[in-house]
């Protein structure tokens, strides 16, 4: 089987109701990234920072995954797919991908704010214990964050990931405006000679000396133009 590596933003789960970070009205215009996307913010204020990680669970409880979601997850019966997410959703495991890998964490967890990344202090939300109230504490005794990489934070799963783009037959990019690093450096660990396909309805610039073809459409709609083109592909 072909390895098929798929690295998707915030612009396949617009389909599903969530707003995107960049895009006009998108979260950073709404919310300022300084106040909820930093530690520093986190020091300042952490019952700001849980309520604004508690809407958007409540959101993500009631939102479904939408076609794209589920053709990547249909994508196992032919090819070997690892998913690599830029997004805190679940809605590609909810649509059946088996293989994802978060590199910005994961909005369904919460951790302690002393040690994120220690497992021991990492615990599931789910849909009866959806928020973090002021003052609750991770098993350390520091108070409860959202399993959220912040900026300025390290992105343990980078190292991962890049392992599997190094080893991939295919290269999918999905929804994704490759602002942000390390993730929007992924593409460099592609092996020259892959085809890479992006999917986005706005121009992303990727670098040159690379094989892209751009799907210049939403991630539903772009999904199966992409299914159509790899079997043309054979
Ligand atoms: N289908 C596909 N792509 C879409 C759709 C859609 N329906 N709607 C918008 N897009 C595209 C936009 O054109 C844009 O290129 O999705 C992309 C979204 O870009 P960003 O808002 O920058 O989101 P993303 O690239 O995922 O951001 C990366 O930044 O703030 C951090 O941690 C946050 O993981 C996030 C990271």
């Amino acid at each position: 089987m072909k390895k098929l590596v798929v690295l998707t933003g915030a612009g396949i789960s617009a389909e599903s109701g969530f707003a995107t970070f960049r895009d006009s009205g998108g979260l950073w215009e709404t919310h300022p990234v300084e106040r909820v996307a930093t530690p520093e913010g986190w020091y300042q204020d952490p019952d700001f920072v849980n309520e604004f990680y508690n809407g958007l669970r409540e959101q993500l409880v009631d939102a479904k995954p939408n076609r794209a979601h589920e053709i990547l997850a249909e994508l196992e019966k032919d090819y070997d797919v690892t998913v690599i997410t830029q997004n805190v959703d679940d809605l590609h495991e909810r649509a059946g991908s088996s293989k994802v890998i978060y590199l910005h964490g994961e909005l369904m967890k919460a951790c302690s704010s002393r040690d994120p990344q220690n497992p021991f202090h990492i615990v599931t939300l789910d849909r009866e214990h959806l928020t973090i109230e002021p003052g609750t504490k991770a098993g350390d005794g520091s108070l409860l964050r959202p399993y959220i990489v912040w900026f300025g934070e390290s992105v343990p799963n980078i190292e991962p990931a890049a392992e599997e783009v190094m080893q991939a037959d295919v290269f999918v990019i999905v929804g994704t405006s490759l602002a942000v690093y390390p993730a929007a450096g992924l593409i460099h660990y592609c092996r020259r000679d892959i085809p890479i396909y992006l999917i986005d309805p706005k121009e992303v610039a990727t670098p040159s000396g690379f094989n892209v073809t751009v799907i210049q459409d939403v991630a539903t709609k772009g999904m199966a133009r992409l299914v159509e083109m790899l079997k043309a592909e054979g």
